[in-house]
């Protein structure tokens, strides 16, 4: 690629990065990698150093009002009006003291959560896995990837079994809010489906109320009702954050593994002979292709990154790709290695926001890989090469078509 470079042409918006991104962020970080993009507004970072740094610094902000105006990121979503009633955001765009307040109750109660229920969000993937029949061709995507994550969020937050068919359906509606490039069209289905989910947390909220069980609904009002402070909207924003943050990515988690097991057959002979390589397997994949491509921050003063002046309110995407090929933390960056010693990736970001999800994100991954690869010892791919989806900064296919 020669200069000058945009941003959006290293993600999967644009055709050649859809295929293949490393190319293109290979030569930005080699040739300009602190990139300052004006007409986005909006710098790059690609080396590992720079976005490790920028992504573990407390003192800058998230939230995107508190970006320049025309700031790529900005674009997610709609200015606040006059006359708005007062937003309610996730943990994910929050800046402190409210990040805290917010932020670390969810992640006691849900981390509690995911322990307790271990065994029967492993039981759920072997359940969805075990459902494939032998021999036909299928789409790993369709059949076993989407339908995971959105099952065990499901259970772990407490939604019932017959409302499981709309519930994904108002998912995958309200993920389109992920897409910062989305259509008018796109957008009113977003908030169909986020009006939806709105509806259904607010009825499950009042239900455990009056009747607790055995879910993460429960807990959050339960904390509020011993005296966390935190609201009903905010309970139910951080509600449908965690059904949003973790459900395209850990789909593209395991559909990025099976990928890369299936063109690395030495890779897969390793995993069968030791399923105790599971583990480090899924690191691998999340350091060579993670799901998710950047996030960002806003500068919350003027200082200098990598030698370039940054003023206060620039907003800067760090590529998280970028930095987990770089050649001075990894040996031989391009290479899937699943029993690579010293892999200190960045697919989960870091400092305050460090994705809230992680633990579950490892605990499902892992389990499909080693579940799929027991039930399907010779899974090969059957049909055309996959699909990679035009979602900017996102990394997964449309459909991954195997036979097992
Ligand atoms: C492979 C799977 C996943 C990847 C690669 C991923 C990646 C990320 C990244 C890069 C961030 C931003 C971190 C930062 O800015 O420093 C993030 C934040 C977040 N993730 Fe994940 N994620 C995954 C799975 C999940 C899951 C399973 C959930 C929930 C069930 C989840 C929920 C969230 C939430 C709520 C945040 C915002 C946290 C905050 O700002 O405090 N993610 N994730």
């Amino acid at each position: 690629m020669s200069g000058p470079w945009s941003i959006v042409e290293t993600s999967a918006f644009d055709p050649v990065a859809r295929a293949d991104p490393h190319g293109r962020l290979r030569e930005l970080r080699e040739q300009c990698p602190v990139l300052r993009d004006e007409p986005v507004k909006t710098w790059m970072l690609t080396r590992y150093a720079d976005v490790r740094e920028t992504v573990n610094d407390r003192s800058l902000w998230r939230h995107w009002t508190r970006s320049e105006p025309g700031a790529l990121l900005r674009r997610m979503d709609r200015d606040p009006q006059p006359g708005d009633p007062p937003r309610v955001d996730s943990i994910l765009s929050l800046d402190e003291p409210d990040h805290s307040r917010v932020r670390l109750p969810l992640a006691k109660a849900f981390y509690a959560r995911i322990n307790a229920m271990k065994p029967q969000i492993e039981a759920i993937i072997d359940e969805v896995i075990d459902a494939v029949p032998h021999g036909a061709p299928f789409d790993l995507i369709g059949e076993v990837a989407v339908p995971i994550p959105i099952l065990v969020i499901a259970t772990i937050l407490g939604v019932e079994r017959a409302r499981f068919r709309e519930f994904r359906e108002w998912s995958e509606a309200s993920i389109l809010g992920l897409n910062p490039l989305r259509t008018p069209q796109e957008t009113q289905r977003m908030e169909w489906g986020s009006a939806k989910l709105t509806e259904y947390f607010a009825e499950l909220m009042a239900a455990r109320r009056t009747a607790p069980a055995d879910d993460l609904i429960t807990d959050m009002v339960q904390l509020q009702a011993g005296g966390a402070p935190l609201s009903d909207d905010e309970v139910r924003v951080n509600l449908s954050a965690l059904l949003i943050g973790g459900n395209l990515t850990t789909t593209d988690l395991i559909g990025n593994g099976v990928w890369l097991f299936l063109n690395h057959p030495d890779e897969l002979a390793k995993l069968k002979a030791d399923p105790g390589l599971a583990a480090a397997a899924v690191e691998e994949i999340l350091r060579y292709e993670s799901p998710v491509a950047i996030t960002n921050r806003v500068m919350s003063e003027a200082r200098t990154v990598g030698g370039c002046p940054m003023h206060a309110h620039q907003s800067v995407i760090t590529s998280l790709h970028a930095a987990n090929r770089d050649p001075e933390v990894f040996e031989d960056p391009d290479r899937f290695d699943i029993t690579r010693k010293h892999a200190p990736h960045v697919a989960f970001g870091g400092g305050a926001h460090i994705c809230i999800g992680a633990p579950l994100a490892r605990i499902e991954a892992k389990q499909a890989l080693v579940r799929l690869f027991q039930r399907f010892p010779d899974l090969e791919l059957a049909g055309d090469l996959p699909t990679w989806r035009a979602l900017p900064f996102f990394r997964g296919m449309e459909a991954l078509v195997v036979r097992g």
